[in-house]
Order: C-alpha cells, then structure tokens, then sequence
C-alpha cells in the first residue's frame, strides 16, 4: 500500500518509459503544455459503491458554481445519478454522454444547463452500460473523453473553470477514461472498518494510468465521508485513514446527514435544499478547501463551524 502512495503522490514525475508517451499528445493542448486554458479536471473515483461519490460530485460541483466559477459536472456513471441529482430528465434527453464515448459527437452538443448558473452537465443514460463494449476495439480507447474535453475547451466553444467527472462503482474502460482526461483524483471514502478494501486496486489502476498515459495525474485528496461521530467505529477508523494517507487525507469530513439524501432526490444540491444542515456546512468546507488546493490564488479563509471543529467539540 505503502509503495504504491509513494510513488502516486510523487508529484510532478513521469513514469513513462523510454518510447512511451509520458502525457498525451494529441492535437490539443492539455493542461500541462503550458497553453491552453486553464480548466481543472477532477475525477470522483472509488469503486466501492455507497461510498459518497455521487453525493460528492453534486455539491462540490454546485459550491464552486455558487462562487461564480463555471463547472462542468461529466456523469460517466449509466446509473445516472448525478444527472438525476441534479434535476435533468434522464429519460427525455436526445444525447449524452454515451453519444460523445460511442458516437464521436461533439461534448458541447451534449450539455446541458442545470437549474443552477454557472453549472452544467453532460449527462449519462443507461445506454453507457454498453459503451465499454462498443469502445474496446477502438484505438486510442482510453483517451476518448480526454480528447473531446480539450477539443471543446481549446476551441473556444465552451469554457469551465472546473469539470468534474462522477464515476460508477467500478474500474471499468468509462472510468478509466475518467482518470485519463482527468488531472487530479478525489476519492470519497466512506469512514468504515472495510473501506480500505479495494485501495489497493484503485491506487495500483490510479499508478498505472499516471505511467503509461497520463503522466500529470495526481491525487487531488482523500474524502472521509458518511462519517458517523457518534460511534467509536468512524473515529477509530478516521485515524487509520490519516496514517495510511497523511496529508492525503483531506481536512474536510462529510459527516452522516440525512438531508443529503434528501436533497438528491429532489434535484437538488444541499445549498439549495437545506443550507443550515450539517451536510450544507460539510461540502461548504470542502468547496474551500478543494479552492485552496487547486486554485490557491482565489482561496478565502475556511469557514467557521467546520465539520474537523465540530466533530473535535463533539469528542471532547
Ligand atoms: N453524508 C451522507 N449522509 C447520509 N447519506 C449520504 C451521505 N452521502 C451519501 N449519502 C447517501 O448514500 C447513498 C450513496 O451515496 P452516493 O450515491 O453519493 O454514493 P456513490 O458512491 O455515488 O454510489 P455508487 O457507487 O452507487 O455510484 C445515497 O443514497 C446518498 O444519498
Ligand atoms: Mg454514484
């Protein structure tokens, strides 16, 4: 576990081999080239399932949009749930993101507005459960969505300051797509004893991607997330997380809240449901947090009230 860390966190090196290309090198200029514009590409991955990625893609994306930077949420997930989370009809679109992996259309003929400004969608249907199939044999398969991305940016179409993609609970060749178009990963996991099953794997996809494609990939940070306080379980497992992963481990924590759930399944992001609930002040925090990260000139001070605060009140 260890190795694989270090050598995923080593930031800035290039694994490729002699021959091999380090980063892609296409038509395009990605963000490493120095030109270009100046989008940051997130990738929300675990493929454990339950685990708070959707979750995490809806509300991070609409803190950030509520700061007037433009996102671009990327649902690459056929169960849709992002899409749906975000009110879009699923069930009435004419293209989507299938369209762009399997039909070669163009990403910004298949974005849609949400019924928040500054964010929208590219949304997923049910079809994308058979895109990996119909793109196995492709070649340049993993780089397909990297390829539409920086063609629609590069080319004035449309500009995101953010675009954040939400992954389905599986390492499959869509997710894979995922982590190649992607600079930097976030991973939710949820504060239980299992949750480090399947890291392994994850990391080791996550290494392989960043030696022979992707060279730029790095880990953004990992989420604690549905993180009970009240039980001795979550806090045991919280300081597990943090020696596995030290300053990986972000300092944001999603903490258990129903209204999260509640929100979702209105089409909504926290913010908007209920944005005195404990779920509202979490993501807020992260929002910050992941703004610091990413875009340290544009950082504001953390919020007060943060979930780390609370959760160290609580404990006494
Ligand atoms: N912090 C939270 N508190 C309470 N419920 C949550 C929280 N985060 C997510 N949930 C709920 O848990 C369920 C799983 O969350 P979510 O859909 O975000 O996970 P996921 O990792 O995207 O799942 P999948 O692997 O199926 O895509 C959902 O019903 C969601 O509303
Ligand atoms: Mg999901």
């Amino acid at each position: 576990m260890f190795d694989d860390l270090r050598s995923i966190f080593k930031k800035g090196t290039s694994g490729a081999r002699p021959g091999q290309s380090g980063s892609f090198h296409g038509d395009f200029s990605s963000p490493g080239s120095g030109s270009g514009p100046n989008t940051k590409i997130i990738v929300v991955v675990n493929q454990k399932g339950g685990c708070g990625k959707t979750t995490t893609c809806i509300n991070l994306s609409a803190g950030l949009a509520k700061k007037n930077l433009r996102v671009l949420v990327v649902d690459l997930d056929p169960q849709a749930h992002s899409s749906l989370g975000l009110g879009i009809d699923v069930y009435g679109l004419s293209a989507s993101i299938y369209d762009v992996l399997v039909k070669s259309k163009e990403l910004d003929q298949v974005i849609l507005p949400t019924y928040l400004e500054h964010l929208d969608i590219a949304p997923s249907t049910s079809l994308l459960t058979g895109a990996q199939l119909e793109i196995a044999d492709l070649l340049g398969r993993e780089s397909l969505l990297r390829t539409s991305i920086w063609r629609m940016l590069n080319t004035n179409v449309r500009q995101y300051d953010y675009v954040i993609m939400d992954c389905s609970p599986s390492l499959n060749l869509i997710t894979i797509n995922g982590l190649v178009a992607a600079q930097s990963v976030l991973v939710p996991i949820q504060a239980h004893y299992f949750s480090l099953e399947g890291m392994r794997e994850l990391l080791s996809t996550i290494k392989t991607v960043k030696e022979r494609i992707n060279a730029e990939l790095d880990v953004l940070g990992i989420l604690p997330t549905i993180f009970d306080s009240r039980t001795r379980m979550s806090r045991e497992v919280l300081l597990q997380l943090r020696e596995y992963f030290k300053e990986k481990l972000l300092k944001s924590i999603i903490r258990m809240n129903i209204k999260l759930a509640d929100a979702s399944a209105h089409g909504r992001a926290i913010f908007d449901y209920d944005p005195y609930s404990n779920g509202a002040k979490d993501y807020s925090f992260l929002v910050n947090e992941i703004i610091s990260l990413t875009r340290p000139e544009l950082a504001a001070p953390m919020p007060e009230g943060s979930a780390v605060l609370e959760i160290q009140e609580e404990n006494g």
